[in-house]
């Protein structure tokens, strides 16, 4: 018997060569395990398991944050969740990832960025040896950081210089923090002169004036989600022009309030303008999203045909901060799908 179109569809769509650029480790908590190292810590969570992922937007969401990473304490516990992010990579047919972990969540390791490090990529190293996906790291800042935390960042950085860390990122609520573009200039600047890309998350809870200081003040090789780029036709045109790729996760902004509908999404108005786009799932588990299931929203809500689903893979792969290898065998294995 034929399996249904649905299936049909995700089948085609697992072997679809992609990879991933905006996926955050904190967002990779299955309820499950939550409630169990809850259990075994004696902590209460907010919510019964089956209602622990129902937040009412983006402040309440990254308070969870702080409480679900407060559980993996340990480095097994650790490197258990950068292994199953990995395993999650392959069943989305995803060849690599950059995945964004912020320090500042993670309440247990304050203090030890470097023993940190290590527990995440000893996770992503058994994966590796697996034959699962490979992984880049982008340490990310929380937009209610100070110039001078951020700095001290950038500097262990640069002193640990961790083969699995590739760029710098700035994550968190920017509706709450405030235009912070040059608060963070002088750390950007250095990450670039230590040879870390950047990644700058604007335009999701600030409006085209936070892509713009991403992209003026902060030097952004890439900006994830920038999706309010679209209420500003001059920020729309510098993106195009200057190719700067922008990580969108369709879901997410619908789940977290910042477009009411994937139908009234602009990533399709973003493409059109020649913007390059990519579909990533941001925090799958805690979402409700997959990667492949990303790609399926979004041929049916635009009508997306194989030549633009195989276009925004290229867009993914090509702004990924994958070495050249893993880039160029990912691309020749594009071509042939
Ligand atoms: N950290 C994890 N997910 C995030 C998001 N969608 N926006 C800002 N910071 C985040
Ligand atoms: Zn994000």
């Amino acid at each position: 018997m034929t399996p249904p179109r649905h299936v049909l569809e995700a089948n085609r769509l697992k072997s679809l060569p992609k990879a991933e650029v905006h996926l955050h480790l904190e967002g990779c908590f299955d309820a499950a395990t939550l409630a169990r190292w809850a259990q075994a810590e004696g902590i209460a969570l907010p919510r019964p398991q089956e209602d622990l992922f129902k937040f009412s937007g983006l402040a309440d969401f990254l308070e969870f944050l702080d409480l679900a990473c407060s559980l993996a304490g340990t480095a097994e516990r650790l490197a258990q969740l950068s292994y199953d992010l990995a395993q999650r990579l392959a069943d989305n047919g995803t060849g690599y990832a950059d995945v964004i972990f912020n320090p500042t969540h993670w309440h247990a390791w304050h203090g030890r960025l470097g023993a940190m490090l290590d527990a995440i990529d000893a996770g992503f190293k058994a994966a590796e040896q697996d034959g699962l996906p490979s992984v880049g790291l982008c340490v990310s800042l929380l937009r209610t950081q100070s110039a001078d935390e951020a700095i001290e960042l950038v500097e262990r950085l640069y002193t640990l210089r961790h083969p699995r860390v590739v760029a710098l990122s700035v994550d968190g609520n920017e509706a709450t923090a405030g235009r912070t573009g040059s608060r963070f200039a002088e750390a950007f600047r250095r990450a670039g002169q230590h040879g870390l890309r950047k990644t700058v998350h604007a335009g999701e809870s600030s409006g085209p004036e936070g892509v713009w200081d991403a992209v003026n003040l902060l030097g952004a090789d890439r900006i994830d989600h920038g999706v309010r780029a679209i209420e500003d036709p001059a920020l729309v045109n510098l993106l195009a022009e200057r190719r700067i790729p922008l990580g969108i996760c369709p879901t997410s902004n619908v789940v977290l309030g910042v477009y009411p509908s994937i139908e009234q999404h602009p990533i399709e108005q973003l493409r059109l303008a020649g913007v390059q786009v990519s579909v990533n799932t941001d925090d799958p588990a805690l979402l409700g999203a997959s990667l492949v299931g990303e790609y399926a929203l979004c041929r049916q809500a635009f009508s997306w045909t194989d030549e633009v689903t195989r276009s925004v893979a290229r867009t993914s792969i090509e702004a990924s901060f994958a070495g050249a290898e893993v880039k160029a065998r990912l691309l020749t294995n594009l071509d042939h799908w």
